[in-house]
This record gives C-alpha cells, sequence and structure tokens, in this order.
C-alpha cells in the first residue's frame, strides 16, 4: 500500500513536468498504481487506518505525486451529501464556465508540507473527458468542491503546483463574480 514516504515533495522534479499519457488499454503495471492511488485516497480518510499507518488525510492524489510521470489521478470526495470517487487515467477539462470559484480557506497538497495562504481561482464547473480503471470513456460534469479537487490534480500532470494560482501580491484579493466556498 502506498503511505505518505511513497509521496514526493515539493522540490521534487516530477512535480514540476508534464505527465505522458497513458498508453491505452491501460497496462496491467498503470492499473495497479492507479488502484493503489486511489485506495490510499481512501485509507487516508479513515481514522484507524490513517492514524496506524500515519498517513495524513487527502482527497486527491496526482500519479506525479508518486513521482510517475503519467497522467492519472483518483479522487475521493465527499460533496452535499454525494461521494465523488474516481481513479482515471488521462483526464481532461473539455469545457468550463468563465466564472470563478475558490476555497475560502485556500488549498492545500499532500506534496507540500506547509500552509500555504491564498486564495486559488480555479473555474466554478468543468467537463471532464477520462477512461476509468475498467476501460470506460467517462464524461464527468462537476461544480463546487470536486471541481476544485479535480483541477487541482489535473494542474499535478502539467507541473502546475496550486500555490502557482495565488496572487503574490495580494495572496486575499477578492475576486469579482466569483464563488467563495467556505
Ligand atoms: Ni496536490
Amino acid at each position: 500500500m502506498i503511505t505518505m514516504d511513497d509521496i514526493v515533495r515539493e522540490g521534487h522534479p516530477t512535480l514540476r513536468e508534464k505527465a505522458a499519457d497513458v498508453v491505452l488499454p491501460a497496462a496491467a503495471e498503470d492499473k495497479e498504481t492507479l488502484t493503489k492511488m486511489i485506495e490510499f485516497i481512501i485509507n487516508s480518510q479513515d481514522p484507524e487506518i490513517s492514524s496506524k499507518y500515519g498517513l495524513r488525510p487527502g482527497i486527491g492524489l496526482a500519479a506525479p505525486q508518486l513521482g510517475v510521470s503519467k497522467r492519472m489521478i483518483a479522487i475521493h470526495v465527499e460533496d452535499d451529501g454525494e461521494v465523488y470517487s474516481y481513479a482515471l487515467f488521462n483526464p481532461k477539462i473539455v469545457s468550463h464556465s468563465t466564472q470563478k470559484n475558490y476555497l475560502a480557506g485556500g488549498e492545500g497538497c499532500l506534496s507540500v508540507d506547509r500552509e500555504v495562504p491564498g486564495y486559488v481561482p480555479r473555474y466554478a464547473k468543468i467537463t471532464v473527458k477520462s477512461v476509468d480503471l475498467e476501460g470506460k470513456e467517462v464524461k464527468i460534469r462537476l461544480k463546487g468542491l470536486p471541481a476544485i479537487v479535480f483541477q487541482h490534480e489535473i494542474d499535478h500532470l502539467n507541473g502546475i503546483m496550486f500555490y502557482d494560482h495565488i496572487n503574490p501580491d495580494d495572496p486575499f484579493r477578492e475576486l469579482e463574480d466569483a464563488i467563495v466556498i467556505e
């Protein structure tokens, strides 16, 4: 199983690379990595397992965070009573709103062992096309927190960290017409 020792931290070159497309149908090795990624995220939210293995709770993970420069993401997040649980190959944002949103408390990352304060503007609504673990094509429409998590993880596939989006001159500048998520 994946533990915190497997997760690379900021400064690791893989986090700044553009990850390669996964060749589909996915090889057994890639499926295994992605399966372990979603298991890790679910485990990290389980109080018993996370305390036993010293896991920091997370809601998403991208393969580059394991030092694997391939386009794979795992997300497990609850929002408004619904669970968004996805393990995906080659996710792509195919459309998005012009309106932005951001988390009032800012974002964090399992590869960043420090608080980086500031608003991280994201698209309020996105549509993602991808391929799941079973090789099935999926089209997912997202808003609110799940949309933010997807954009955070897809950014990792392009070598982008959440704090790259924070206004360096004024980290808490209010954004016009943006939805603030408390
Ligand atoms: Ni992250």
